[in-house]
């Protein structure tokens, strides 16, 4: 039997070309980058320039191409190679992809040290001129975009998460809420298989967050997205409001 991760790698290699088709899914990215610019302080500060980005899920890079000319580096990663490819082909097609400062990597991150990531991390540094770095690549600013939902073990990835930020760093995750019996609608009934989760409980999230060690953990509605979805088979779709939170954390 096919595992949940190969279920979503299909799913997703085979969405990958039509994804930025989706103005839902469009319009929910353009939501979230609002939200993580009105409460990423660094956004508001002034000092998003210094700001090495990391983004867990990142797709087809629909929030990673706005996040990037507001950062000075950011590595997408995502286990699917469809969307990687979708990414990177997006970049490639830049007037002066040599010197873009975004890149995505396909692999599961399961440690901070990811060969793919400080394969990416490096090449970005030397395109911006630094050479010779000791120590291995940690990045200021975590993202992550509706990906949550898809991964299993979820104090598991907080932990890597954690590893792989600068002391100082913070996470800056959205994804839908599960707030009750409606969720499940979220995902019509042929994308269900592969959902581990139907949208991420806002207590739950806090106390994990916590619990790995994070401060100043914050878990809030950030948007709201309406979404058609088919709440009885075969009937026309109905239009239902989907709150995204925000989960926010610093490491020390
Ligand atoms: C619903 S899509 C969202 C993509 C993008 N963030 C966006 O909003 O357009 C979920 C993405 O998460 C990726 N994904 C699923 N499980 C993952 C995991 N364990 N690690 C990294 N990416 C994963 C999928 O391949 C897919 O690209």
């Amino acid at each position: 039997m096919a595992s949940a991760q190969e279920i979503n790698n299909e799913r997703f290699n085979a969405e990958a070309a039509s994804w930025d088709t989706n103005l839902t899914t469009v319009e929910s990215s353009n939501k979230a980058f609002e939200a993580i610019k009105r409460l990423v302080p660094a956004f508001s500060n002034g000092t998003s320039k210094n700001l090495d980005v990391l983004e867990l899920g990142c797709g087809t890079g629909l929030l990673s191409i706005q996040i990037a000319p507001l950062v000075r580096s950011l590595v997408g990663v995502d286990t699917s190679d469809g969307m990687v490819n979708a990414f990177n082909s997006k970049i490639a097609n830049l007037p002066n992809p040599s010197s873009a400062n975004l890149a995505a990597v396909n692999t599961l991150l399961e440690n901070a040290d990811d060969v793919h990531v400080q394969g990416a991390a490096a090449a970005l540094a030397s395109r911006r001129g630094e050479s010779g770095h000791n120590q291995p690549y940690r990045f200021d600013l975590i993202l992550s975009h509706l990906t949550l939902h898809h991964i299993p073990d979820m104090p598991g990835i907080l932990r890597v998460l954690y590893q792989c930020l600068r002391p100082g760093g913070m996470i800056a995750l959205t994804d839908f809420e599960d707030f009750g019996e409606g969720a499940v609608l979220f995902h019509p009934e042929d994308k269900r298989p592969g959902v581990e989760r139907h949208g991420i409980k806002r207590s739950e999230m806090q106390e994990i967050i916590d619990g790995v060690g994070f401060n100043t953990v914050r878990v809030e509605t950030a948007f709201v997205l309406k979404k058609k979805v088919e709440v009885e088979k075969g009937k026309p779709e109905e239009e239902r409001e989907f709150p995204f939170l925000l989960c926010l954390g610093e490491r020390d």
